[in-house]
């Protein structure tokens, strides 16, 4: 796993350092027209394969932007639309995609993985990180109410180590995750209940 970090500790130092420039809320509605098409009108996603950016910690999506960027994370529909973009467009659109409420989830989770979905994510502590309701904190992202095939596609992507992530951590727990128990926690996360961030581009 060190051998991993170096590289990944490297982006993160330059990631906050980014992330410690002031951010425009009125400037990053702006840039996000561009983003739009696929995120969705307000980065809600209307599409189940992209996710959704609305009410994301501010810390979150400058980190992402940065790694596609930076070609740490790749994506064909993605990363083109990181490569021009300047730290502050990061910031700006960050601090914007924070401060949007977050519809709610259009995905209904069927009546028997509630509460199997409860006890997956208690038996793995995703609450830990991913803090309370799965709201997302700093840079760990809200999973709750996420779009099911994005969800699906990144907690597989983790445990076949192909979805990058900053520090490991991530690419840990979906190690000893089964086909069935994601299928469970996708049905369950997609279907829960989005929240606002507390301020404006706040819980950074
Ligand atoms: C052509 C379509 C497209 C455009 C335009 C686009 N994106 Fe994306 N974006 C995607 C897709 C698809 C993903 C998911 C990639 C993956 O599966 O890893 C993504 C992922 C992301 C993520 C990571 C979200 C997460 O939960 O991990 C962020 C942040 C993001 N986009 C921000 C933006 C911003 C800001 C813009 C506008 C400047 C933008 N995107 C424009 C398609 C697009
Ligand atoms: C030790 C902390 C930690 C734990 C525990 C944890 N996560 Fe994560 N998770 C993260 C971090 C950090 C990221 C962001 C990784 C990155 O891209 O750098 C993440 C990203 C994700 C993503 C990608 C979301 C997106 O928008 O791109 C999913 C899905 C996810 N976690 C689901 C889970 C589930 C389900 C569990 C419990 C089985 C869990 N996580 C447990 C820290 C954790």
């Amino acid at each position: 796993m060190r051998r991993g970090l170096t590289g990944a500790a490297a982006l993160a130092a330059a990631l906050f350092a980014c992330a410690a420039g002031a951010a425009d809320i009125e400037a990053g509605r702006q840039k996000a027209a561009a983003c739009a098409e696929c995120h969705g009108p307000d980065g809600n996603s209307n599409d189940p394969a992209v996710p959704s950016l609305a009410g994301q910690p501010a810390q979150f999506i400058s980190g992402q932007l940065f790694f596609f960027r930076e070609e740490y994370r790749k994506d064909p529909k993605m990363s083109p639309a990181a490569k021009a973009l300047s730290n502050s467009d990061m910031n700006d659109l960050a601090a914007y995609f924070a401060s949007v409420r977050p519809a709610p989830p259009k995905h209904v989770t069927a009546s028997g993985n509630e509460q199997r979905g409860i006890e997956l994510t208690q038996k793995f502590r995703c609450v830990q990180c991913h803090s309370a309701g799965l709201q997302g904190q700093q840079h760990v992202p809200r999973i709750a109410g996420q779009q099911p095939e994005y969800l699906r596609a990144q907690l597989r992507g983790f445990k076949q180590r192909t979805r990058s992530d900053i520090d490991g951590y991530m690419t840990q727990m979906a190690q000893p995750l089964s086909d069935q128990e994601i299928e469970v926690l996708v049905d369950y996360i997609a279907g829960l209940r989005t929240a606002a961030r507390a301020a404006a581009g706040g819980s950074r």
